[in-house]
């Protein structure tokens, strides 16, 4: 069965080497960010067939864009989504402001989920489906500075939890990917500077999420607990 992934934040780190990952595997992508210029770059290195869908997720009913175009590839796939696209701005909660809480529970919790609620039809609709949300070590760990970052990947968890208990048996997976620190572009504008070269590869972290994408119909890979091998940072 042909295999179409809708992957959000396709144009730079995890997101970017997850969409090359699976198009290596032969699966069909859906490549969705906002910069057109970073999207054609991560689709340079894809082989299999794909597509670029440039949307701002912040923006709720983009959502529905994406999902129906997608769809609109045709029928009778297994759709998957890569729930990838994420920013962070960390600081002590006594010095967040009202903006920066909004922007992260925004990006980081509600687009993705708007973004699970919209695929779901179609999923049911083919009797198979996978969702992967990649959420954050601090999804279940408390970090000092992380607080409407770790409060909307801690809510994506359980929603991703509470979405696999009411669609697992209709053949539909959910994969919560929990990583350390990876080396992407995310750190650039980071303040907190930890050494690079001691995060994970990004490619490493693609090539879980392909893997678990790939286990589907056999084994459910409900959790996936990725940790530079010298600690959190
Ligand atoms: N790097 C780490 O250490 C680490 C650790 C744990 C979890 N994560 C998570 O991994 C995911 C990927 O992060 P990364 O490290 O790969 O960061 P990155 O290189 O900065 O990539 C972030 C991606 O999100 C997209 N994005 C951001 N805001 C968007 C919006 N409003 N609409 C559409 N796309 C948007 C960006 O695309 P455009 O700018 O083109 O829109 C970009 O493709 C995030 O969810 C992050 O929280 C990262």
């Amino acid at each position: 069965m042909t295999v179409r992934a809708i992957v959000t934040g396709a144009s730079s780190g995890i997101g970017r080497e997850t969409a090359v990952a699976l198009s290596a595997a032969g699966i069909e992508t859906v490549l969705v960010a906002r910069r057109r210029d970073a999207l054609l770059e991560t689709a340079a290195r894809c082989p299999a067939p794909h597509q670029l869908f440039v949307a701002d997720l912040a923006k709720p009913g983009s959502e529905v864009e994406v999902v129906d175009y997608a769809q609109s590839l045709g029928e009778g796939v297994k759709p998957v989504l890569i729930n990838a696209a994420g920013m962070a701005e960390f600081g002590s909660i006594e010095a967040l402001t009202a903006d920066s809480l909004q922007r992260q529970i925004e990006i980081n919790l509600l687009a993705p989920a708007r973004l699970c609620h919209e695929v779901l039809p179609w999923m049911l609709k083919e009797g198979s489906g996978h969702i992967v949300n990649v959420l954050s070590v601090v999804a279940s760990q408390p970090l000092p500075n992380t607080g409407a970052y770790a409060a909307a990947k801690a809510g994506l968890l359980m929603f991703g939890k509470v979405l696999s208990a009411e669609v697992r048996r209709k053949g539909i997976l959910v994969t919560s990917v929990l990583p350390g620190a990876v080396d992407t572009p995310i750190w650039d504008a980071m303040d907190f500077k930890p050494n690079r070269a001691d995060m994970i590869p990004s490619s490493m972290v693609a090539e879980a999420i392909v893997q678990a994408v790939l286990a589907g119909p056999k084994m459910a890979v409900d959790e996936l607990h990725l940790m530079p091998p010298k600690g959190l940072l």
